[in-house]
């Protein structure tokens, strides 16, 4: 029986031998993730890591129940004591269930500015960019309801896009105002699509009662055409809502980030206020998003905390390592054993043993090829791992206390002695 990859995962390779996935070659993925965790510093944001899974309660309390991640996408599973508990789909739940539980919601000075770097599981019906197991990088900011700790986030997202080398980036922004402000433009909308009901979509039929605002995100062509002249939900935003708005739009223009208003952009989790983002690319097809966040003062509340205002965001790692490669950004190359050593024969495999144990404690990237294949195939692997050098170590070698040391790429060559190996190769690394 042979066994193959469940459905919409991928595996993460050293090298993906598909040119097409070379997406999923574990270099690229590092390298991100080495950015995501420097700037994440830098911007006064501290690392979390919660569970895989958490109970179903949680996702349907904060996501809400008629959206497509918890009507659909769950990966929901009853454990040996009949608990239901459900792969995380998204962060933001489990970060303040966290927060929550380990009472920070009552210290004043604890830390309340988190990134997260977490696998999360929605069962997607398969199509390029949707992946029921992907990647994200999210944030969640807590406690302060500022625009300024809006556009904090969205610099961050933005400027660590930037910083990846990315160019052909889009910020698009919107407000859906507070609870009782998306009650009356519910109402309005409602209203408005009533008397073209039949002609909708069968989707955005669905949507019609259980959570019209999502019809705007419609992607189908009538349903779009019929949006264009939809009621705004800015114009149903009362004071305190417009200037929170307007404050957090001079605030990006102060810091020169372009952005587009976007009256359609909702998101499609239930627990959004007032300032709602999303950054997409040219480069990626129908699902152009590379991520997006918004603000939900009310969630820590619902789950049981005090009344904190919170802001964050979420972006897909999938999405923005393929977005890199197809906008040619510098991408690093994989690292790469300093020196191979091949040793020819008994005596000199024992001296290469040795002296590949000695170079590691000092830090030193060395392959020793064990095998007893011809040297032609020795040479062959040498060039596949890309070392830099390679040594070829035989009976002469031993006698005379020298080898020559070769360099893969120029092809040169330079003999030197055992003693001398170590302090070569330290040199190299100055
Ligand atoms: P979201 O928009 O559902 O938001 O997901 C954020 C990002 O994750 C998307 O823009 C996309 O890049 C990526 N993503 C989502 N689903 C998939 C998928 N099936 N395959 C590949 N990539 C995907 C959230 O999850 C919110 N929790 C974000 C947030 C944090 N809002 C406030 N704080």
């Amino acid at each position: 029986m042979n066994y193959h990859i469940a459905k919409g995962v991928f595996d993460i390779l050293p090298k993906d031998p598909d040119p097409k996935g070379n997406w999923r070659s574990i270099h690229y993925w590092q390298y991100v993730e080495s950015i995501i965790r420097k700037i994440s510093f830098e911007y006064g944001f501290s690392e979390i890591r919660t569970p895989i899974f958490e109970t179903t309660e949680l996702f349907k309390r904060s996501i809400g129940t008629t959206t497509d991640i918890v009507t659909k996408e769950m990966y929901t599973f009853q454990d040996k004591a009949s608990r239901s508990l459900t792969l995380r789909p998204e962060g933001t739940a489990p970060v303040l269930r966290s927060f929550i539980e380990k009472r920070l919601d009552k210290s004043g000075d604890s830390f309340c500015k988190f990134f997260y770097l977490l696998p999360m599981f929605r069962y997607e019906r398969q199509q390029a960019g949707r992946y029921r197991q992907h990647h994200q990088f999210g944030v969640e900011a807590i406690g302060d309801n500022s625009p300024h700790q809006d556009v904090e986030v969205i610099d961050l997202f933005y400027t660590f896009l930037q910083r990846l080398g990315l160019q052909e980036l889009t910020l698009q922004i919107n407000s859906i105002g507070n609870k009782s402000e998306r009650q009356k433009y519910r109402h309005a909308l409602k209203m408005y699509l009533r008397p073209s009901l039949d002609s909708l979509s069968p989707e955005s039929q669905n949507r019609y009662e259980v959570n019209p605002l999502r019809i705007l995100d419609s992607k189908n062509p009538h349903d779009k055409k019929l949006i264009t002249n939809a009621p705004k939900i800015v114009d149903f935003l009362e004071t305190e809502s417009k200037e929170h708005f307007e404050n957090v739009c001079s605030c990006l223009e102060s810091l020169k980030i372009p952005f587009q208003l976007n009256h359609s952009l909702v998101r499609g989790l239930d627990y959004y206020n007032n300032t709602v983002f999303e950054i997409t690319s040219t480069y990626l097809g129908a699902q152009n998003s590379l991520g997006g966040g918004g603000r939900y003062d009310g969630l820590i509340k619902e789950l049981g905390g005090q009344d904190l205002p919170s802001f964050g965001f979420g972006a897909g790692l999938e999405r923005i390592i393929q977005t890199m490669l197809a906008e040619k950004v510098y991408m690093p190359k994989p690292n790469c054993p300093t020196l191979l050593l091949i040793p020819l024969g008994c005596d000199a495999k024992k001296k290469c043993f040795q002296m590949l144990s000695k170079l590691r404690k000092e830090h030193i990237a060395v392959e020793m090829d064990f095998s007893d294949k011809k040297l032609k195939h020795k040479m062959r692997y040498a060039d596949s791992i890309k070392t830099r050098y390679v040594a070829v170590i035989g009976e002469n070698e031993l006698k005379n206390n020298k080898f020559e040391l070769k360099e893969m790429e120029s092809g040169n060559c330079e003999t030197i002695s055992f003693n001398s190996l170590m302090q070569r190769l330290k040199n190299d690394k100055l």
